[in-house]
């Protein structure tokens, strides 16, 4: 669903922040990828979407390239990027809105919808304030609401647990696992090394613009006999977490 193929790109500054990084996830998998700060992740995610041009390489979300068909791609993801603060003068209910019109969701449905995961954030009391009100773990639930009112085939988050209390890290937690049990596929980037072991299929392991790893947890774990995987995860990345 996930196709990436020697993904690289320069920034302007020179900085080489992903170099030759290729990888490819399935219907029904989940997918975390981590790495120290700088190491690449947003990057690498900005390509995937086609908010970044790679320099080389190309990206397909469900056979589509993300640069040639930009449209197709783009109907079938979701993603939450790693800073919630868009659009502050809209109302919550305002913002879930204009993103289902964006996807053309049926009005009965995205009613639905909105309710039932709204209701499970415990914000539907709070969807009639302005944006600009709310604290940054309330603008991130907005974030994640309006995500999964097209019921998107692919979810791909960059850092989704970011200032979320663990009530709502968990329902985030769950709705992945039931995204993923209806057979879609879902990446999401984290430094935070427990929430990729609970959770993934398979972990992906990014340093300085290079995947190091890729792979279960367990056969890491297997691989490195003896050493916790905090350990494992330095020694495998500079160290900089
Ligand atoms: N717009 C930019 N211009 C120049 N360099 C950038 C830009 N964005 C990120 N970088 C650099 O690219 C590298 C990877 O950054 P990033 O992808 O944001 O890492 P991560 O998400 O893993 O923390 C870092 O060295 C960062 O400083
Ligand atoms: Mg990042």
């Amino acid at each position: 669903m996930i196709k990436a193929e020697g993904l690289t790109l320069q920034y302007g500054s020179g900085t080489v922040a992903a170099k030759d990084v290729s990888f490819e996830i399935g219907e029904g998998e989940i997918v975390g990828f981590a790495g120290p700060n700088g190491a690449g992740k947003t990057t690498v995610i900005k390509m995937i979407t086609g908010i970044l041009k790679p320099t080389e390489g190309k990206a397909s979300i469900c056979g589509f390239d993300i640069v040639k068909q930009p449209l197709e791609a783009k109907r079938k993801f979701a993603y939450i990027s790693d800073n919630p603060d868009v659009m502050l003068q809209l109302t919550g209910a305002e913002y879930i809105n204009f993103i289902a019109d964006i996807y053309q969701v049926p009005a009965t449905d995205r009613r639905t919808r909105i309710k039932n995961l709204a209701e499970r954030f415990k914000i539907n009391d709070k969807l009639g304030i302005q944006m600009r009100e709310y604290s940054h773990g309330m603008r991130q639930k907005v974030m994640i609401i309006s995500s999964l009112v097209h019921e998107p085939d692919v979810w791909i988050l960059d850092e989704p647990m970011t200032g979320l209390d663990p009530a709502a890290s968990y329902e985030l937690k769950q709705l992945m696992k039931e995204q993923v049990a209806k057979g879609k596929a879902v990446l999401f980037s984290t430094h935070v090394l427990e929430v990729a072991e609970k959770l993934c299929d398979r972990i992906m392991i990014i340093d300085k613009g290079v995947i190091v790893y890729s792979g279960t947890v367990d056969e890491l774990m297997e691989e490195n006999s003896g050493k916790g995987l905090e350990e494992i995860f330095i020694a495998l990345t500079s160290g900089d977490a």
